[in-house]
């Protein structure tokens, strides 16, 4: 779809104002709206113009998936190499490169944390927001601790997607991780314990890295075009569009987690959400204004 194809007129113009919210995890199951939203779920394709069917970096991102099951192969120490060096030469604003990332064996995991890589991988990369680094030369946000963090959050956040995709250039898939394991924004106050942290230096994520162990998983349930792009002001969602996006979720969880459900994932997040909130607030902006 070419941005002229896509309608610009938002819901505020039309008048109908935003419609009221509705929990959308509450629905109750049916077997028959199960089957279908797994089948329209399996149906789910990239959409690339047939004129570039074949380029190779869209070809990459296109296939790109989370993996959560990997084989006993090992990654080479240059493949692994070349992934670090992708989020190094990442691009972050100012060229701040406010980042940094533990990188772990299967080994070294297990060293440090007494428990194996999530999903039997063979290498991780534990991706930090870091603001620490850069003050011992710079004050370049002396008022503005959410800017600078959020600045190093965008930064961080783009040199895992480096990571990703060179990655999966290389042949090597991976998935990036908040909670599974203890590895991510949502257990920040035990990784800053166990990696010694300084303020500053916040986890983000950990991508687990290793060789596929049989097929990609089908594409999930991705919201269309038009509804997550718009041409001038921003477009009301359309709610049977995030219903049916919701219906394909649950489907999709349900047919690939038999004794779970989409809802008891995201409750599982919710437990450790309040937590994991006040551990990040104290870290991120009551230690850094001590520093100053
Ligand atoms: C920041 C971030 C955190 C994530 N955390 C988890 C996680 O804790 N556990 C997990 O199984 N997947 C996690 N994922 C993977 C997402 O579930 C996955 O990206 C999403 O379902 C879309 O699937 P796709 O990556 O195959 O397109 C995370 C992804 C991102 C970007």
């Amino acid at each position: 779809m070419t941005q002229s194809e896509i309608p610009s007129q938002s819901l505020a113009e039309t008048g109908r104002g935003v419609q009221s919210p509705r929990p959308l995890t509450r629905s109750k199951s049916n077997p028959i709206k199960f089957v279908r939203s797994l089948l329209r779920l399996l149906k789910g394709r990239p959409q690339v113009p047939s004129s570039l069917a074949h380029h190779a970096l869209l070809d990459v991102i296109m296939k790109r998936r989370s993996v959560r099951s990997f084989s006993e192969r090992e990654i080479p120490d240059d493949v692994f190499a070349a992934i670090l060096e992708a989020g190094r030469l990442a691009p972050s604003t100012v060229n701040l490169q406010s980042w940094s990332f533990a990188a772990f064996t299967a080994e070294t995991w297990r060293a440090t944390f007494e428990r194996p890589l999530p999903f039997q991988g063979r290498r991780a990369i534990i991706v930090m927001g870091d603001t620490y680094r850069d003050r011992l030369v710079l004050d370049a946000f002396p008022q503005s601790p959410l800017i600078e963090y959020t600045i190093a959050v965008v930064n961080a956040s783009l040199a895992a997607m480096n990571m990703n995709l060179a990655a999966e250039a290389l042949g090597v898939s991976s998935v990036m991780l908040s909670e599974t394991g203890r590895t991510g924004v949502l257990d920040a106050r035990y990784l800053k314990q166990v990696l010694c942290l300084p303020d500053g230096v916040f986890p983000l994520l950990t991508i687990v890295f290793g060789y596929p162990r049989g097929s990609y998983p089908p594409l999930p349930p991705k919201l269309p075009l038009d509804q997550i792009c718009f041409a001038q002001h921003y477009r009301e969602p359309d709610r049977s569009v995030m219903e049916d996006w919701l219906a394909q979720m649950k489907a999709g969880y349900k047919a690939s987690h038999l004794r779970s459900s989409f809802e008891a994932q995201l409750r599982l997040y919710e437990s450790k959400i309040g937590r994991a909130e006040s551990d990040l607030q104290a870290m991120v902006f009551r230690g850094e204004r001590k520093e100053r």
